[in-house]
């Protein structure tokens, strides 16, 4: 249990989210700050992400989704898309031995099969080198549209129906739970408890809808290359000192 010193000398405990989902939003801006193309932008948040999973990994943090590109990234400039697009090559080159060697588990949601073939298979390998890994999944959101996940479930749940597999009444939010694409997490981590966007940005554009209802928000103007271990911890802080009721009293 990690304990918060407020200037006070009062210690609050820190309650660490199970399953944090991070919107890691302001590559662009932090680049053009600097002069930079966006792509510079681009390559310090993949290092951002990198800091940030190991810092989560030592608070104990068990899942962490970060959408790192939507079915909608496909409108930015060609060049941008296929420079994002090659992000998992080298971060699998360079980063993913580190990774393995923290004990994390690397896992993806979205539609990956219709990225380019590269980007998949790095995603591939990664995913199988530390499929054995028991510490913290690192879940890569990549291509991910959470009401594509939606109307996919529904088709494939339609589906079994039609296959008089069961009844529409039989169907139940623990079902549903099961034809998304968060189905591959255990059971009780499918559901972020905070989701944490950065560069100052106030909505969850299309990120886990259905996973989200019950969620903790935490909006940070932090640019996501100049978020690390201390605005996580800043994050957690915050999340700590919510009471979360899930529609009690
Ligand atoms: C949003 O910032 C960021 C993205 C669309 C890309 C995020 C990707 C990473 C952080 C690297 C992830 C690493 C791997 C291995 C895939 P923006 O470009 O929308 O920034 P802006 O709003 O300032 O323009």
């Amino acid at each position: 249990m990690f304990h918060l010193k407020k200037k006070e000398k009062v210690t609050i405990p820190l309650q660490v989210p199970k399953h944090i989902g991070i919107i890691m939003d302001g590559n662009g801006r932090w680049a053009k700050k600097r002069l930079q193309p966006r792509v510079f932008g681009h390559k310090a948040g993949m290092e951002a992400l990198q800091n940030v999973t190991i810092a989560a990994k030592e608070m104990g943090v068990q899942v962490l989704t970060v959408y790192a590109f939507s079915t909608e990234n496909w409108s930015r400039p060609e060049k941008e898309v296929k420079f994002i697009m090659n992000l998992p090559v080298e971060f699998y080159e360079r980063y993913v031995p580190e990774l393995h060697k923290n004990n994390v588990k690397i896992q993806m949601i979205g539609d990956v099969a219709r990225l380019p073939k590269a980007t998949y298979d790095a995603l591939v390998k990664a995913e199988e080198l530390t499929k054995l890994n028991t510490g913290l999944i690192l879940n890569f959101a990549l291509n991910y549209g959470g009401r594509a996940e939606l109307t996919q479930a529904i088709r494939n749940i339609a589906q079994e129906v039609l296959d008089a597999k069961f009844n529409p009444g039989d169907i139940s939010e623990e079902m549903i739970g099961d034809y998304l694409q968060t189905s591959t997490l255990p059971r009780i981590l499918r559901d972020p408890d905070l989701i944490i966007r950065t560069s100052g940005e106030l909505r969850l554009s299309n990120f886990l809808p259905w996973q989200s209802a019950y969620s903790e928000l935490y909006f940070t103007k932090t640019l996501w290359p100049d978020f690390n271990e201390k605005s996580l911890k800043e994050a957690i802080e915050e999340y700590s000192k919510r009471q979360r009721r899930f529609g009690g009293v």
